[in-house]
Order: structure tokens, then sequence, then C-alpha cells
């Protein structure tokens, strides 16, 4: 602990510390010091009384940020699984199923966006506003099919200071003859010109202040050709970018696309080497254990939908199983297939199908639990989206990203804040209130954001309280 490290610190917090290191692990870690340097990365994690902590602060001239004890600092939120153009239509045509609803809706506002760019820009910076003040600080998005509405995309996202992993949708096949690429070629050909394009658009900032990357991103099987999934598989290894897509998510879709390509979606990706450990798959509901272990076995993630899946799947993800297999999992909104932007509602949307789940293998007399419960939502909110990401934000260690929410849960003017009207500080963060603000909290218990170290600048929080 010399002294030259302690003077490039930036800031430091004094409070409790709430964080899911791994599954099934939850530590509130109370009266803790977290600093961090000027790059935005954790150089110190540990308790206020320790000799360590103490001569830290002795040291650093700048002042520690006081958590109050009716509050604790938590990792931000990790969507893996968002279509920003539809968040244009969130929570509409939920009446439909899966094809006739991207035939009726989705497509349709994917391309109002990309022929009206002043259009795309105030959805997308609305988009990330809410993201920011729903605690969500890093997304895998699906943008459009066309290229100056994406960068309009990544640009939001760096400037309001989301980390984004943004994919220009490529799909040379359509039920809507205006959204559609007109040749595999020229789908390939974009798609390389946006990774480079959005490569190009944080290069002027130092690395560590990037927040945006770019992801390739088939739609989904029946939308894409076998050549243009060949030649994205290629591009994503020559270019070492990320790989996003749809995987076996409704019944009618596993059936079009057996019927039509005389395989399971998960050989066709497979067979185009797009199921490898940068891909991230939406859903997955369809696949079986023999399946899910190919994607243990490939380290692909899955971005679990709970919401979507109730309208969309005809049937929940077996979560469970994929866990127990050891598969990367993290939790996705799905806007607007769900049309919620809260990753709480995710992950207590998560926790229920599950319960429902296991209630059915009870009374069928099957003999392991199904059930997940809201720590392993948590872990899978933050931490384990983060892991499927591969980014090293969602759990406060040193070297990590300062990614982190401020949850106030009291307040002295009003006892307690938003829905938890009856909490007391003096009791601390104890497991039951954290339950109790993981089921009944909501926005007005968000204070600040901080994504690499920066502090964001949200809207919600305490006046609305
Ligand atoms: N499959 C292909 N495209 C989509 C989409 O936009 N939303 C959902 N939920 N599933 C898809
Ligand atoms: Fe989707």
């Amino acid at each position: 602990h010399c002294l030259s490290t302690t003077m490039t610190i930036a800031s430091a917090f004094k409070g409790t510390l709430v964080h899911c290191p791994s599954l099934g692990q939850l530590q509130v870690l109370e009266d803790h010091i977290l600093l961090v340097d000027h790059q935005g990365f954790i150089t110190y994690v540990g308790p206020a009384d320790s000799e360590a902590s103490v001569e830290f602060l002795a040291k650093i001239d700048i002042s520690t940020t006081i958590i109050p004890s009716g509050g604790f600092l938590l990792p931000t939120f990790c969507d893996l699984h968002l279509h920003a153009p539809q968040f244009l239509f969130q929570g509409t045509g939920l009446h439909l199923p899966l094809m006739q609803w991207l035939n009726e809706y989705a497509f349709k506002s994917e391309e109002s966006l990309d022929s009206q760019p002043e259009l795309a820009k105030a959805v997308y910076i609305r988009l990330a506003e809410r993201l920011r003040d729903a605690g969500t600080g890093a997304v895998l998005l699906f943008g459009t099919i066309n290229n100056t509405a994406n960068l309009i995309l990544a640009e939001a996202m760096q400037t309001i200071g989301i980390r984004a992993l943004v994919g220009k949708l490529s799909m040379d096949i359509s039920s809507r003859p205006s959204y559609v690429e007109p040749s595999a070629l020229s789908s390939l050909h974009s798609a390389e010109e946006f990774i480079d394009g959005c490569r190009d658009l944080v290069s002027s900032y130092e690395p560590h202040r990037r927040l945006v990357e770019p992801v390739i991103t088939p739609r989904f099987v029946p939308t894409c050709s076998d050549e243009l999934l060949q030649g994205l598989g290629k591009l994503a290894r020559d270019k070492g970018v990320r790989i996003q897509s749809h995987l076996a998510e409704a019944h009618e879709e596993v059936q079009w696309v057996l019927s039509e390509r005389h395989k399971d979606d998960i050989d066709v990706f497979d067979n185009f080497d797009l199921l490898t450990e940068k891909t991230v798959q939406a859903h997955c509901t369809f696949l079986d254990t023999d399946m899910l272990s190919r994607m243990a076995g490939s380290c692909s993630a899955v971005a679990h939908c709970p919401l979507s899946n109730s309208y969309f799947s005809e049937k929940p993800f077996p979560l469970r199983e994929a866990l127990d297999l050891g598969v990367p999992v993290g939790l996705g909104t799905d806007i607007a297939g769900g049309y919620s932007i809260d990753i709480m509602n995710s992950m207590r949307q998560a926790v229920a199908v599950s319960r429902i789940r296991d209630g059915t293998r009870k009374l069928s007399g099957g003999e392991q639990s199904l059930a997940i419960d809201w720590k392993d939502a948590l872990y899978l909110a933050t931490r384990g989206g983060a892991t499927a990401l591969g980014l090293s934000c969602g759990v406060f260690q040193v070297g990590a990203p300062f990614d982190a929410q401020c949850i106030e849960l009291y307040k002295e003017s009003n006892k307690g804040v938003g829905a938890l009207d009856f909490f007391e500080p003096q009791s601390g963060i104890t497991l039951g209130i954290l339950e109790k603000w993981w089921c009944i909290g909501d926005e007005r218990n968000r204070r600040d954001v901080w994504i690499q170290g920066q502090k964001l600048d949200v809207n919600n929080a305490l006046e609305r309280a």
C-alpha cells in the first residue's frame, strides 16, 4: 500500500456494499471502504476499521462519499437482450403470436427509425436515459438494418454513459419487402462497415472511456440465408467481435426452421461458427438437455427473458437445468417482446416463472427443485450478465470498473423512500430488508449511478419520493 498508489485515487466511498460474486453467494459488506482510480477502476475494497483502510484514508486528499446508513452500493444491472428501435412501441400489440407480431409491429418500427434519423436520435437518447434511470449500466442491443441509425444508437449510449454492445441487424430474408437487405453480400458489407464505424466513433476516447463496441447480429435463422450466416461467422472471427441472435425462441419458429432448413436452430448456428464463447443467444426456451450441454461446451451464453417468453414462447426456459450444466446466463428485457425496461422486473419474473415450474415438478413427483430465489436472480442481473458479456464489472473487486448504483431505502425527511415506507435505518441492511427492496423497491430508491467511475446525471429519485 504505497503512497504513489493512493495519490491516483479519484473517489472514495464508505458504507455498505452489496454484491453477488458468484451464483448462490450474496455478500453484504457493512461499513466498507471502496476506492476508485482516475481511470474508473476499483483499486481497494476493505472494512473501514482495518489498518489498511485507515492508512489509505489518511493519505488521500479527496473527500469520502458517505453512503447513508439507510442505503447501499450495488453493481449496476446488465440487460443481455434489448431491441433499441422497438422502444418506440414498447407495450403494444402483444396479443399476436411471434411471427405475426414481428411483421406487424417490430419490422415497421425498425423501418421507421431507419428512414428518420432525427426520430432515431430522439428515441435512442431517451432509451439511454431510461436505462440509466433503471440502473442498467451495460446492455446488449439489437439495432436496425441501416447503419446511419445504428451509429446514432452507438453515439447515444456513449454520450449518456451506458456501456453498450451494439448490433447492426443482419437479415437478407423478410416477410416485409421494404425492410430487408438486398443480398447476403451487401448485408455482410454493411455489417463490416458498422464494425469499423462503431470502432471509429469511440477511437478518440482513451481506451477505458470507450463504452461502446459492435456486435455481429444475425436476427434469427428464419431471416438469414446460409450464405449470410456463414459470412457473419467468418466476419466475427476475423474482426474479433461478439455475436448475438435469437435461438429456439418459439414453437412456430423452431418448426419453421426444421421444415425449411431441415435442421434445429442450434445446428444451423453451430454449423456456421456462430456458437462461440463470444456468443449470447436470446431465449433458448426450446433447447433440450443435450442442446444446453452443447451451449455449455461452446461457452455460449443465454439471455433469459422471462416476460417475453410468457407471451411468445409457449413454454418457460429451463433455467435451473442450464445453470446446473454451467451455461452462462444473464437476464434480458427483450424490449419490446417484453414491455418493461426495468431489470428488477426481469429478476422478479425469472423467480416467478421458476417457481411455477417447480410447482409443476412437485405435482408430477419430480425430485430436484427447479426454482431460483431472489439472490440467484440478483446474481444473474449483475455478475451473471457481465460474465456472459465478457465484462469484468458486476462485482466489487480490485481491477473491476466501478459500475455501481446507490440504492437509498431511508431518507430522514420522509422516513422510508418510495415503497419502503416502514424501513428504519438502525437495523442496517439485513437480508430481510434487501429482499423487501428486491420485491417492492423502484426507481425512487436509486439515488446515483456511476459507470467506469463517472457519475451519471440520474433524473429520477428523491424529488419524487
Ligand atoms: N426473433 C426475431 N426477431 C425478434 C424480435 O425482434 N423479437 C423477438 N422477441 N424475437 C425475435
Ligand atoms: Fe428479442
